[in-house]
C-alpha cells in the first residue's frame, strides 16, 4: 500500500533508505506503538532536523510544540518528514509560505479525492456514506457551494444575529456560580457556541447539546487525537443520526417562505435546493458548518481568558480601555490559532522555499506557527492585545477556502467580551487547565475559574 507520496521518494537524493524504511513500518505497525511523547523529552536544538514530527498530538496536549515550531521556521521552513503515524508529510512553519500554499489552490489541492485537509487522510470504510462538503472540494466545484451557503454569514445578516447573541451571552453570564470555581469551557464557551449553532441552524433549542456532540465526533479520529479506543462503528452510526436529523429538519422547513437561518438559505438557493437528494454533500456541508462554528470558537472563548490570566498587563489594559476589545479579538484568535492545520496535496511539482515538492505529496501549513512568526510578529508568543498587526494572523487561513463563517466567529467574541466586562473585573484561573491530544483543532477542555463581580 504505497502512496504516491512514497512513490516519488526513490527520485529523492536524501536519507532514501530510511525514508523508504520507515515509511513502510507505519503501515505494518499499530501507529500507536509509536512512541509518541518522545520530542517532549529531547533538546530540541540538538536534536537531527529529520527527527522533529510537528503532527504527534501530544505536543499539543502538553503545549510542548513552540520550541520544535521555532526550529523549523529557522532551520527548515520547508521540512520533510519521512514517517509518521499520518505518513510521510512536508511541513510549511513560515507565515510567508504557508501563504504561498495557501493561495496556489491549482497546485495544492484540499480535494477529499487526493486526501483532504487534514494531515489525517479520511477513512475508507467500504459501504459506508463518506461526508463530503466544499471544504473538501477545488474549483469548480467548491466556488457555487461556497456562494451559496456564504450569505447565511454575511454581515448583513450578521447585524440581525447581534441581538440575539448579545442576549444568549447575558443571559449566560448572569447565571453563571460567582463565588465558586466552575469551568469555563463548559459553562460558558461551549454553551455560548451551542445557543449559536442552534441560533443559525434554527435548530430545536433544548436539544443544541446533540450539534456539539456531533461536531466532537466528527473530528474524533484516532491519528487525530492519540485515541485508539474510538469505536469508529460507534461513530459512523451516530453520525447517521446527525443525518437522519438535519434531514428531518430540512423535512419541516420545505416548502416555508425564506428566513435567515442557513437550512432556509440553502433550500432558496439553486445550487443546493436539492442538496438533500445527495447524502453525502448534504451530511458533509452541515456537518461543516456545525464544525466549523463550534470548537474553533468554543476555544477561541477558552484561550481568551487564559491568554488574559497568563499576562496580567494585557488585563489591566483591557480594563482601563474596552475599546480595545475588537483589536483583541484578533489578537486572542492569532494566539490561540484554533486550527492548527491545514493539509494540502500537490498536483504537480513545485519549488517551496528552495525544497522540491513532488506531485502528490502531503503538504501540511501550520497555522500555529505562522501565527508565531517573529519576523511578522513582535514578541510572538505574548499576548498583546493592542498589537498593531494582530490581524495580520493566519488563523482564518487565506486564498478561495479562507474560514467563511470569520465575521460571525469575531463578532461571538466581541459581544462576549463586552458583556464581560460590564459585570467582572476578573475571571481568574484558579487551577490547572487541561487541554486535548490532538493536532487539528486546538482543543481546551477544561479551565478552572473564579469570577470577581465589579
Ligand atoms: C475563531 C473561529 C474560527 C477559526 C479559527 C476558523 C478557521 C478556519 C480555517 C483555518 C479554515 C480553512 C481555511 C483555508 O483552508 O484556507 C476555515 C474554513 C471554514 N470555516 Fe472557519 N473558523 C472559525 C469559525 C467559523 C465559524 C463560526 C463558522 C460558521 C459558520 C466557520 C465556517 C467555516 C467554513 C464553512 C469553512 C470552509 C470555507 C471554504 O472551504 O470555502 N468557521 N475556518
Amino acid at each position: 500500500m504505497l502512496t504516491e507520496a512514497d512513490r516519488t521518494m526513490e527520485s529523492r537524493p536524501q536519507h532514501t533508505a530510511t525514508r523508504r524504511h520507515a515509511t513502510y513500518r507505519i503501515f505494518v505497525m499499530n501507529p500507536m506503538e509509536i512512541d509518541l511523547n518522545i520530542q517532549a523529552d529531547t533538546d530540541v536544538d540538538t536534536m537531527a532536523l529529520e527527527e522533529i514530527d510537528v503532527s504527534q498530538p501530544e505536543l499539543y496536549r502538553d503545549d510542548t510544540w513552540q520550541p520544535l515550531f521555532a526550529r523549523l521556521r529557522r532551520e527548515a521552513p520547508v521540512h520533510y518528514r519521512a514517517d509518521s503515524v499520518n505518513g510521510p508529510f512536508w511541513s510549511v512553519s513560515s507565515h510567508k509560505l504557508i501563504k504561498e500554499v495557501d493561495t496556489n489552490d491549482r497546485v495544492f489541492s484540499s480535494s477529499s479525492d487526493f486526501g483532504g485537509i487534514a494531515i489525517v487522510d479520511p477513512p475508507v470504510v467500504d459501504g459506508e456514506i463518506q461526508a463530503q462538503s466544499f471544504i473538501t472540494m477545488d474549483q469548480p466545484e467548491h466556488m457555487p457551494q461556497r456562494m451559496a451557503v456564504a450569505p447565511t454569514v454575511a454581515p448583513s445578516n450578521l447585524g440581525e444575529m447581534e441581538a440575539l447573541i448579545r442576549a444568549r451571552a447575558v443571559d449566560i453570564l448572569e447565571n453563571l456560580p460567582v463565588g465558586e470555581t466552575f469551568n469555563w469551557v463548559q459553562e460558558v464557551s461551549i454553551e455560548l457556541t451551542a445557543r449559536m449553532l442552534a441560533t443559525l441552524f434554527d435548530f430545536p433549542y433544548e436539544e443544541r447539546g446533540k450539534l456539539v456532540y456531533w461536531s466532537d465526533l466528527a473530528t474524533a479520529l484516532p491519528e487525530v487525537t492519540g485515541d485508539d479506543s474510538i469505536d469508529m462503528k460507534k461513530r459512523y452510526n451516530e453520525l447517521m443520526e446527525a443525518a437522519g436529523a438535519f434531514y428531518q429538519l430540512w423535512m419541516s422547513k420545505a416548502g416555508q417562505p425564506p428566513k435567515f437561518d442557513l437550512i432556509s438559505m440553502l433550500q432558496h438557493n439553486e445550487t443546493t435546493a436539492h442538496m438533500n437528494e445527495n447524502p453525502e454533500q448534504f451530511l458533509g456541508n452541515l456537518m461543516l458548518l456545525i464544525v466549523g462554528g463550534n470548537d474553533t470558537t468554543r476555544n477561541s472563548i477558552s484561550g481568551g481568558v487564559m491568554a488574559l490570566n497568563q499576562y496580567p498587563d494585557e488585563y489591566q489594559k483591557l480594563r482601563e480601555n474596552p475599546g480595545l476589545i475588537p483589536n483583541m479579538v484578533s489578537e486572542i484568535i492569532r494566539w490561540q490559532t484554533p486550527v492548527i492545520h491545514m493539509r494540502r496535496t500537490a498536483l504537480a511539482d513545485y519549488e517551496l522555499g528552495g525544497q522540491r515538492i513532488r506531485k502528490g505529496d502531503k503538504v501540511v501549513m501550520w497555522y500555529l506557527s505562522g501565527n508565531r512568526d517573529e519576523t511578522l510578529f513582535e514578541d510572538p508568543d505574548r499576548l498583546i492585545i493592542d498589537r498593531p498587526n494582530a490581524r495580520a494572523h493566519v488563523a482564518f487561513g487565506f486564498g478561495v477556502h479562507r474560514c467563511m463563517g470569520n465575521r460571525l466567529a469575531e463578532l461571538q467574541l466581541r459581544v462576549l467580551w463586552e458583556e464581560i466586562m460590564k459585570r467582572f473585573h476578573k475571571i481568574e484561573v484558579v487551577g490547572d487547565v487541561e487541554r486535548l491530544p490532538n493536532n487539528f483543532i486546538r482543543g481546551i477542555k477544561d479551565v478552572p475559574v473564579r469570577l470577581h463581580p465589579i
